[in-house]
């Protein structure tokens, strides 16, 4: 039978989610088929069809990315994305991605971005790796926060329901725009949270919600009881501070709580304060580190004007085949096609890698992403394009 493609329409939302957990090792609940769907717009599914069973989908939600400065780009957050064990590589991927994209241009969104379950699959497709994840561990029973940094008692407080929903947005809304990388959320994406949340995951627990006037962390916990000598799992699964005394207040919240051993998360950015509010900065373990997300740069000019940059400067990039100028500097920027001999020569898959200021030039050239004039265009670059702090994103799309 022919493989035929179309985009989805709402009465494919039950057989979206029947491939959707196929293609990932799971089978959706029918409460979670019916939670999923107010924050999908399935006008955004591309499928692939073998008769009248999904055999490919590929999905996308309509979000804004902050990019370095503050600003905001519309973004094309691709989702979803699989292929039946039956019909792999068979190019249906590359067929709807295609679909995929062309869909995000027509829809005038700058940059299309994602999380990539596997590391191989998506240069190929003009996504370069912008941000970075990274895993860590912390044996509570070893350390605390320094005495100077220990908050008043009462500054944090644990929320539940409506209580939690109104906290969490109304701290989002201040936070998502002080880190290259993260995203706007809706109501309707905290409340799908939450309720995901509500339920043990695992072995794990429902989750726990902790406030504080400027920020909120949310945790699951494993019990282990061993024999008497308890030290219960614990998994951060946000932990958003807009200042320093919220980020102190909740970790020493965390810090402190009786019966843990060990504090995961996969969410700490790699310039956190946290190691020096630490009596043993040691403590805080990196146990992984891999590619966050991978940005896909659609409208260079729209993409480059939006963004600020670490010094005033004016770089001309070749980018496949065309030169841009970005002229730009803390304060602004405009980018523009030009003719002129190009600083630095690269591809828009390592492009999409400078967007958010994550990305070091001279490690693209190093790794031979990236070719510069000479060394002193690379020393501009890197200049030009790192920003402070390190972006990250923390939003699972
Ligand atoms: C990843 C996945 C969607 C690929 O789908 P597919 O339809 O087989 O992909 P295509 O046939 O279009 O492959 C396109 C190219 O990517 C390559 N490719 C595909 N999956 C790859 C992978 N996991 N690792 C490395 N390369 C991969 C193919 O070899 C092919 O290369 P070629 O053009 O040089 O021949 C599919 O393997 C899948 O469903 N995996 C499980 C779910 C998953 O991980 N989804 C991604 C979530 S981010």
């Amino acid at each position: 039978m022919p493989i035929t493609f179309r985009t989805a329409e709402e009465s494919d939302w039950a057989a979206i989610c029947y491939a959707d957990g196929r293609g990932f090792g799971f089978a959706y609940t029918p409460e979670q088929v019916e939670r999923a769907r107010p924050i999908h717009d399935v006008s955004r599914f591309e499928l692939a069809f073998d008769g009248k069973e999904i055999v490919a989908i590929v999905g996308a939600y309509s979000l804004n990315v902050t990019v370095p400065g503050g600003g905001q780009l519309p973004m094309g957050g691709l989702t979803w994305v699989s292929t039946a064990a039956t019909h792999r590589r068979q190019g249906l991927l590359t067929r709807l991605m295609a679909r995929s994209i062309d869909d995000i241009d027509r829809r005038g969104e700058p940059v299309a971005m994602l999380g990539a379950s596997e590391g191989g699959i998506y240069e190929r497709f003009g996504f370069g790796v912008a941000t970075q994840v990274r895993g860590t561990a912390i044996d509570r029973r070893l350390v605390q926060l320094r005495p100077e940094f220990q908050p008043r008692r009462g500054t944090v407080r644990f929320v539940n329901g409506d209580d939690a929903l109104r906290h969490v947005g109304e701290v989002w809304s201040r936070f998502h725009r002080l880190r290259a990388g993260e995203v706007d959320r809706s109501d309707a994406w905290h409340r799908f949270l939450l309720e995901q949340r509500a339920s043990p995951q695992g072995t794990m627990s429902s989750s726990f919600y902790l406030a504080h006037r400027d920020g909120f962390a949310v945790y699951r916990i494993e019990e282990q009881w061993n024999e008497g000598r308890p030290a219960h799992n614990l998994r951060v699964l946000e932990l958003v501070a807009i200042t320093s005394d919220a980020h102190a207040a909740l970790w020493h919240t965390l810090l402190g709580i009786d019966l843990v051993g060990v504090i995961t998360s996969r969410l700490v950015p790699i310039d956190d304060p946290l190691p020096y509010l630490l009596t043993d900065p040691r403590a805080l373990q990196t146990t992984a580190l891999y590619d966050g997300v991978w940005v896909n740069v659609r409208d260079v000019a729209a993409c480059m004007s939006a963004r600020r940059y670490g010094v005033a400067d004016r770089m001309v990039v070749d980018v496949d085949g065309e030169r841009w100028a970005i002229e730009g500097g803390p304060d602004g920027a405009a980018c523009r096609r030009v003719r002129t001999r190009p600083d630095l020569v690269t591809d828009r898959a390592s492009l999409g890698s400078l967007l958010l200021g994550g990305v070091r030039p001279s490690a693209l050239a190093a790794g031979r992403r990236l070719d510069a004039r000479n060394r002193d265009a690379l020393r501009r670059a890197d200049a030009f394009f790192l920003t402070s702090p390190v972006p990250h994103c923390q939003t699972m799309y």
